[in-house]
């Protein structure tokens, strides 16, 4: 096939560098990590921002506390991978509390689950079958309150382990992969995922759980009253030293106005320790982006493998187009991390059998605005944000959410567009199963070229069987 032009006539892309990618090898990994744990806040009910304040003030109580400079770049990325494993339990939160997740992900933050007390109990009743009948959420509430401990060891347990295997995966340090590991032990052995007590429970993971919840509270009520909250957690979730320690941080009016500061985000760039700054290559870059792949795959059942799957299609089409190497690798990066906006939507609609809402659409057709969003944080991803955030448009402007037209949709967001399609009609759904090669490429035929672009489409037909290019 001849070679295609890769610009759009019309489309702002046009006026974006594509840096992401032409080997950015000047890409630090602190821009890459702190811009991507925005989806990490999304996925755990915290505003967006969360993931990078708490590295700011973990830094700053690591300064306080004396943390060896050789190991702050170990605790600097724990901090900002601290939820990388909370999409792997949202599915099984969702079967459990029937509600949505992150509301109740949330509020847990904000709840002490480490004894049987009233505030536990309103937080099941909040979250548990909220709109099901009287009878469905009594016996639900009952069953959450029996299995509570076993139920919670499991969650924190799968939390645990995908997140630290997460942080393992980019190749970051042991010292990494066991402070995500323990983030939720508690001092007095009440925590998950292993009741390891005081001392035993690795430095890091004390001070990111005590950051996350100084964090939460103060976003909340101010550090004043955040403080009151780790005090009285002292002994029980909480190092009692640190405790201590942080109230160094409470004091700080400078550092509390940083992090209401806009700025906030190059403030946690800057923190990276001097002498450990890391940078993002190419390979690294890519082993990120299929890391983060996973993190939103793994939320739902039935994505459990989607954005590799859209890029395996969207690589193939870009190849069969000759797109150029640099505009290939774009296309590969952007095909991986396209729905890391869906972290944004709760498991109650991705996993709904039935016919969603209006207001439910609502909210899955703002998930391409979320990967807008993340993604164009990142130096260098300019083009590559506007391409994966087009993955639902259409040519004859049907799509979402900026609803463009042909003219404004580039090669590659055709690609992308194309590629998902072909992906999601692969795969099985909670409203259908998987549909043959033959039927999903006739189904997608209907629509070309009024709304999908045609070259892609030719190039698509002659995608081998997944299990084939296994
Ligand atoms: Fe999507
Ligand atoms: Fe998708």
């Amino acid at each position: 096939m001849a070679p295609v032009d890769t610009e759009a006539t019309g489309s702002p892309e046009r006026a974006a560098q594509n840096r992401a990618g032409s080997s950015p090898t000047y890409l630090r990994m602190s821009d890459l990590i702190s811009a991507l744990s925005y989806a990490l806040d999304l996925t755990e009910g915290q505003p967006m921002g969360h993931s990078v304040k708490c590295c700011v003030l973990g830094m700053q109580l690591a300064d306080i506390c004396g943390i060896p400079a050789n190991d702050r770049g170990d605790l600097y990325y724990a901090l900002l991978l601290k939820d990388a494993g909370c999409s792997s339990n949202a599915a099984r939160m969702y079967e459990i509390l029937g509600g949505d997740e992150r509301r109740a992900k949330s509020e847990a933050k904000l709840t002490d689950w480490s004894s049987v007390t009233f505030e536990g109990l309103e937080y099941l009743l909040r979250n548990v079958m909220p709109g099901r009948s009287r009878l469905d959420r009594l016996l639900a509430i009952a069953s959450v309150a029996i299995n509570r401990d076993q139920q919670a060891a499991e969650l924190v347990g799968t939390r645990c382990d995908r997140g630290a295997q997460i942080a393992r995966k980019i190749g970051f340090s042991e010292k990494t992969y066991s402070a995500i590991h323990s983030l939720d032990e508690h001092w007095d052995g009440k925590g998950f995922p292993a009741a390891r007590t005081g001392p035993d429970i690795p430095i890091f993971s004390r001070i990111m759980n005590l950051c996350q919840t100084f964090e939460v509270f103060a976003a909340l009520n101010g550090p004043h009253d955040a403080y009151q909250v780790l005090q009285d957690r002292a002994g029980t979730w909480f190092d009692p030293e640190l405790v201590r320690a942080a109230k160094e941080l409470k004091r700080d009016v400078t550092l509390w106005e940083k992090l209401e500061d806009r700025s906030v985000r190059q403030a946690v760039i800057d923190l990276e320790p001097v002498g450990l700054i890391l940078y993002a290559e190419d390979a690294r870059l890519d082993s990120v982006c299929e890391a983060f792949a996973d993190v939103i795959d793994v939320k739902s059942p039935y994505t459990h493998a989607h954005s590799r799957g859209v890029t395996r299609a969207a690589v193939h089409i870009a190849t069969q187009l000759n797109f150029d190497g640099a505009t290939k690798q774009m296309v590969q990066r952007a095909a991986l991390l396209h729905d890391i906006g869906k972290l944004s939507v709760p498991n109650n609609i991705l996993d709904k059998p039935g016919k969603l809402t209006a207001q439910e659409w609502d909210v899955v057709q703002l998930h391409p605005y979320y990967t807008q969003q993340i993604l164009e944080k990142i130096a260098g991803f300019e083009q590559l944000a506007y391409v994966a955030s087009s993955h639902h448009e259409k040519l004859d402007g049907s799509g979402y959410f900026r609803k463009l037209n042909g003219e404004q949709m580039s090669m590659p967001a055709r690609v992308i567009a194309v590629a998902d399609i072909y992906d999601a009609l692969s795969a099985k759904r909670p409203y259908r199963d998987a549909l043959p090669r033959e039927e999903v490429l006739r189904i997608i035929g209907k629509d070309v070229p009024r709304a999908l672009d045609p070259q892609c489409f030719e190039a698509l037909q002659s995608i081998p069987e997944p299990s084939a290019a296994a």
